[in-house]
């Protein structure tokens, strides 16, 4: 299986930003053998991205979209409009979606449904929050949230499944390889199956990508802050594949 390295854009990058950023990855990034790489950049920007990422190795993902395919949805994204522009990943369920935009676990589903209906791919993202791990909950939340997130999904191998600590979200406090890894071995047997793939996010840089990567269970990244800057981009993955 290919390591699968994503980049989480969320509220950044005007379409002049990313044309920059484009250039500069498209250019400097030896596109390393195994590994995808799959950039979201925010809605606005994706059909531009997909123009600058033609005939390039990188995968263009969205970081959202809704479950219905049109309609009367006001600042809604339909999978229809993301398969036009050949949009091949979608992000569902990230931990803001949830908490800044009130996303339960059968939004998610219903979306995991959809996007799985439309050949796009689902990365769907678990995670407890800190006081959720200091109550030694952690397990308890990540099962629901897979079992609800997957509910009536008879093959799941056409999904990425991203485990996001919430508390190792944005404040430079990874987790430790050993506690991604036991993480990800509890998500391998909810899961029954070895084609998805488990990627950790929550604070990954260039400095913890090849300890994390070094974990058996540890298939790739969803990178948030350190994704911004394509130079950090392309060293993370270096790191990861050394
Ligand atoms: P971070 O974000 O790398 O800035 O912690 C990760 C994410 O939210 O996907």
């Amino acid at each position: 299986m290919n390591l699968l390295i994503g980049a989480n854009f969320k509220m950044n990058k005007t379409n002049t930003e990313l044309l920059e950023y484009f250039q500069t990855f498209t250019t400097e990034y030896p596109n390393t053998p195994g590994v995808d790489v799959m950039i979201a950049p925010a809605t606005i920007g994706l059909s531009k991205a997909a123009e600058f990422i033609e005939n390039s190795p990188i995968h263009l993902g969205a970081q959202n979209m809704f479950s219905e395919l049109s309609g009367a949805y006001t600042g809604e994204t339909s999978p229809l409009m993301l398969q036009d522009i050949k949009c091949e990943y979608v992000i569902l369920g990230h931990s803001e979606r949830r908490t800044i935009f009130g996303e339960t676990d059968e939004m998610v589903n219903k979306k995991v449904k959809t996007a799985l209906a439309h050949n796009i791919r689902p990365i769907l993202c678990i995670g407890e929050n800190l006081a959720q791990k200091e109550e030694g909950q952690t397990k308890d939340i990540l099962r629901v949230q897979l079992e609800k997130g997957l509910a009536g999904i008879e093959d799941t191998t056409n999904i990425d499944i991203a485990y996001e600590p919430v508390w190792a979200i944005g404040t430079g406090k990874s987790a430790t390889p050993e506690y991604a890894e036991e993480i990800h071995m509890f998500i391998r047997e909810i899961l029954g199956q070895q084609e998805s793939r488990i990627i950790y996010g929550g604070s990954v840089t260039e400095a913890t990508a090849h300890e994390l990567i070094s974990k058996r269970e540890v298939n790739g990244f969803l990178i948030g802050s350190a994704a911004l800057d394509p130079r950090r981009l392309i060293k993370i993955v270096e790191e990861a594949t050394r």
